[in-house]
């Protein structure tokens, strides 16, 4: 039975890979977040609180639960403040992978390491895996280094790259899929950017996909997005389609009208062929991804607490 310790384990990404690594009898897994209590109540899965900036921690848990694999999805994760507070999004987001690899070091743990389409400068999209990186804003920079830190340290890495996640969860903080519903449902009108592009991504395709790496073995480099490349304006339009909003309420507007903190990559988007062939990895397209996110928040529309990134 393979030993998976999986970070930021309240967070979207980190509850998808929950739920599916504990369906199967092959994994035994150790969650830990920031927050003092796991959002999941079964006994089965183990859970302890940390954050991953404290190295003495991070050495403890890992000595004790010696991992054969670390998936680490814990980030400072809103774009625009890790612009504004430079020196927390470095340490969540750079020193604790470099905690993570010490540690990794020692008890002969491969990493699987979360990245981003934020690397890139979204001059030149759709990237494939070996596109040069440069990034333009600070989470990208700092998600870069992270990459970094994996690839000159010597242990056994995988790093996935994606994009635009959205997806529904216990207490998950708003998502781009997430904060359009929220709105259009409500009927409030939403601003949307035309001039951005990239490739909208259930979260649940991520985690197959990250199974489907530790289920093969695979390191390296791996692009997992969605199967469309639109503009979050026309994922808009689709996402009021599916759920029966109101077109009239959806403003198209150029990224720098929306006065964001940080600069946006607008001509992202990801080549995904190495994951379709190497990891018979088939991600949903938006008009799927949608209808199985709408199925989600119906089934627990209930126990559905948003709130504000
Ligand atoms: N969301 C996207 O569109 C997107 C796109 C590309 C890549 N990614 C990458 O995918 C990964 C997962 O993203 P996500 O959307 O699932 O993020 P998320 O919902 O923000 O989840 C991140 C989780 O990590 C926890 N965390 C943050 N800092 C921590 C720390 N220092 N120690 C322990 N836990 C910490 C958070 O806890 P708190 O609630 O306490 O903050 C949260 O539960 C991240 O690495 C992100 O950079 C995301």
């Amino acid at each position: 039975m393979k030993r998976i310790l999986i970070t930021g384990s309240n967070g979207l990404l980190g509850q998808k890979l929950v739920e599916l690594f504990s369906n199967s009898d092959c994994y035994s897994l150790l969650l830990i977040s920031r927050q003092e209590h796991s959002v999941f109540q079964e006994e089965t899965l183990q859970y302890r609180q940390l954050d991953t900036t404290n190295k003495q921690g991070i050495r403890k848990i890992i000595e004790e639960f010696e991992p054969d694999i670390i998936i680490n999805t814990a980030a400072m994760t809103n774009v625009d403040q890790c612009e504004t507070e430079r020196e927390a999004a470095w340490k969540i987001n750079v020193n604790s992978v470099e905690h993570l690899v010490h540690m990794a070091k020692l008890v002969g743990a491969h990493i699987v390491h979360i990245s981003t389409d934020y690397v890139f400068d979204g001059k030149q999209g759709p990237y494939d895996e070996l596109a040069v990186p440069n990034p333009i804003n600070y989470y990208g920079r700092t998600k870069h280094a992270s990459e970094n830190v994996l690839r000159i340290s010597g242990i056994p890495f995988t790093i996935v790259r994606t994009m635009i996640l959205y997806g529904t969860g216990y207490n998950v903080k708003t998502n781009f899929g997430l904060w359009l519903y929220q709105n259009l449902s409500e009927g409030k009108v939403v601003s949307v950017s035309d001039d951005q592009r990239g490739n909208p991504t259930l979260a649940d395709d991520v985690a197959y996909g990250i199974l489907k790496i530790i289920e093969l073995e695979r390191s390296g480099i791996y692009h997992i997005a969605g199967q469309d490349l639109v503009s979050r304006y026309d994922f808009t339009l689709e996402l009021a389609h599916v759920f029966g909003f109101n077109k009239k309420l959806i403003t198209p507007v150029k990224t720098t009208a929306l006065k964001q903190a940080a600069p946006r990559p607008l001509n992202s988007g990801f080549i995904t062929l190495k994951a379709q062939a190497q990891l018979s990895l088939h991600t949903s397209g938006i008009v799927h991804g949608l209808m199985i996110f709408k199925n989600q928040l119906m089934a627990r529309k209930h126990d559905l607490a948003v709130s504000e990134r």
